[in-house]
């Protein structure tokens, strides 16, 4: 397969956020986008003229590791000060900032993590008594600060502190451990902030970031919904021109509102795939089709497949056999479907910015390791990618969804793996436990959703381990199988914590379990985070 076409974000005010910790990088290129300017993450190694063919409205420079002065530290082509583009550090940004530009930074007596108090320059009554007790607002705080409360609460995180600004800057705040928490040089389009202005624990941290955008680098609000929308439309008709597309639905978000974007764009000449595995939730495979075939009259192809992935699966208990199983049968069961459409010379797939963040490319690179989110097609299929959310947030991908008109249960459908039910059924994958684990996880997902939690939750499901238990029902011993609930909460699937579902939900699946599962008689709950445990249970 060949890389992808050019993204969707030329034609937006965009900002470059400098990568110095990933994650740092990616909370602030968010919440610059959710002041409706484009935001894009580069690596620290990009040089001046790089960051100038960018034509960019300003630079942030993100928070990293601890110290500018260990050995190894990343750092910043200096001429990028020279470009007279604005640039705002934050953290580890801002130090270095103050490093290179003939500030000095040293070693803090100790650390400053967490809550500090930031006090601001030219702090002065407030008028109307509008603030707490005791606060005042600054009006000296420069572009950044001036006019919000002080002292306020922000959030630190470092050990060494800026000793001196640059030359020609203001010291804008301060706290009892950081004597320059915040300088600037507007004249020069120089802002810095010792703490974290992107996190929530930083109340005014949104408001910094606008002023920044706004008065900073005159950057108006311009990356909104239906901005994106036309741009995506526009970027995928360029690419495609008059010929045709394919595009494999998975039941999830992302392949939903990637092939809705793409039939927007060519309409008739988007044909969507659906493979019926047989390893699919509840409903799942009726409300894709019902969802695309009859509401936006997308042309589907339907291959129900669940005979010959059972028959593969058979005897099979390895969970990454399984994996490999059912990867095959899935490309076979994408192979026989794209005889319907012999001329398609497009694969439309739901990659996300993350996806191309974590490959180490740009939104702009067009050469990225493709990212198999169908279910793992080979590279050698003869396609070239279409791949319109490359741009695109989690949330920003949900939110184009429901401007499309997609239904609320599939754009805030939970993630769902590829091989589907069967890595949660431990043990052989049979027709018959998998009916019973899908009818059990309709109920907990049912639950859920009824007790108004399902947005919180990231994953909740029903597993189906390989073992017997004793129970009595009216005045009969049992001898049936249990099934365990997992719920976690998770912000990537990097990391999980089991979910403090409330005892009444767990107590209605389980009754509900219980009664309506012919098969099992115990329930038990998964209360392992990740790590040490995994999400899925295979
Ligand atoms: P684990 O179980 O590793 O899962 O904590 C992390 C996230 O990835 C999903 N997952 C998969 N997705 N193919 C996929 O497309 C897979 O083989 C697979 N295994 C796990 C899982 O549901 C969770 O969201």
């Amino acid at each position: 397969m060949s890389g992808a076409a050019p993204g969707i974000d030329g034609g937006f005010d965009t900002v470059l956020v400098v990568d110095f910790g990933a994650q740092y990088a990616q909370l602030i290129a968010r919440r610059v986008r959710e002041c409706e300017v484009f935001s894009e993450i580069v690596p620290s190694s990009i040089t001046a003229s790089e960051v100038a063919a960018r034509r960019p409205a300003g630079v942030i420079l993100s928070g990293g590791p601890a110290s500018v002065h260990v050995e190894g530290a990343p750092s910043l082509d200096p001429a990028v000060y020279d470009l007279g583009v604005p640039i705002l550090g934050i953290c580890y940004g801002a130090q270095l900032m103050a490093e290179q530009l003939g500030g000095r930074v040293g070693p803090n007596e100790r650390g400053e993590y967490g809550r500090a108090e930031l006090t601001l320059a030219g702090g002065g009554p407030v008028a109307g008594g509008a603030e707490p007790e005791g606060s005042a607002v600054s009006d000296d705080g420069g572009v950044l600060l001036s006019g919000l409360p002080s002292p306020q609460p922000v959030w630190m995180s470092h050990f060494d502190a800026i000793a001196d600004p640059p030359h020609g800057a203001t010291v804008t705040g301060s706290t009892a451990a950081s004597p320059v928490a915040a300088f600037e040089n507007a004249v020069q389009g120089l802002y810095a902030v010792q703490f974290h202005p992107e996190v929530e624990h930083t109340p005014y941290g949104r408001q910094m970031i606008e002023r920044f955008l706004r008065q900073g680098c005159g950057a108006g609000p311009s990356w909104s919904m239906h901005s994106i929308i036309d741009a995506a439309v526009a970027a995928i008709r360029d690419q495609i021109g008059d010929g045709l597309a394919i595009c494999g639905l998975s039941g999830g978000v992302d392949s939903a509102v990637a092939a809705a974007l793409v039939h927007r764009a060519i309409g008739d000449r988007l044909t969507c795939v659906l493979v019926d595995t047989g390893l699919l939730r509840q409903d799942e495979a009726d409300q894709v089709e019902e969802t695309f075939a009859r509401h936006f009259g997308v042309d589907l192809v339907r291959m129900d497949a669940a005979d010959e992935f059972f028959a593969a699966l058979a005897g099979v208990t390895d969970p990454e056999d399984k994996r490999r199983v059912v990867g095959e049968q899935f490309i076979r069961a994408f192979e026989r479907a794209r005889t319907r459409v012999p001329d398609a010379g497009f694969l439309v797939q739901g990659t996300l910015y993350p996806d191309v963040i974590e490959s180490g490319a740009t939104a702009h690179s067009s050469t990225i390791k493709s990212h198999h989110n169908v279910g793992g097609l080979p590279d050698d299929l003869d396609f070239e990618l279409v791949e319109p959310l490359r741009s695109l947030f989690k949330d920003e991908v949900r939110a184009v969804g429901a401007e499309l008109g997609l239904p609320d249960e599939i754009v805030y459908r939970q993630p769902f793996p590829g091989p589907g039910l069967a890595v949660r059924i431990i043990g052989e994958v049979t027709r018959e436990a998998t009916e019973t684990l899908r009818h059990a996880d309709a109920i907990v997902r049912e639950e859920l959703r009824d007790a108004g939690l399902e947005r919180e939750i990231w994953q909740s499901f029903a597993v189906l381990p390989d073992i017997r238990t004793v129970g009595v029902m009216g005045d009969e011993r049992t001898y049936g199988r249990p099934v365990v609930i997992r719920a976690v909460t998770s912000s990537d699937a990097m990391t999980a914590d089991w979910a403090r579902l409330p005892h009444d939900v767990l107590e209605a699946m389980s009754s509900r379990v219980i009664a309506e599962v012919s098969g099992v008689n115990r329930v038990a709950y998964d209360i392992t985070s990740k790590p040490p445990a995994t999400i899925e249970w295979e």
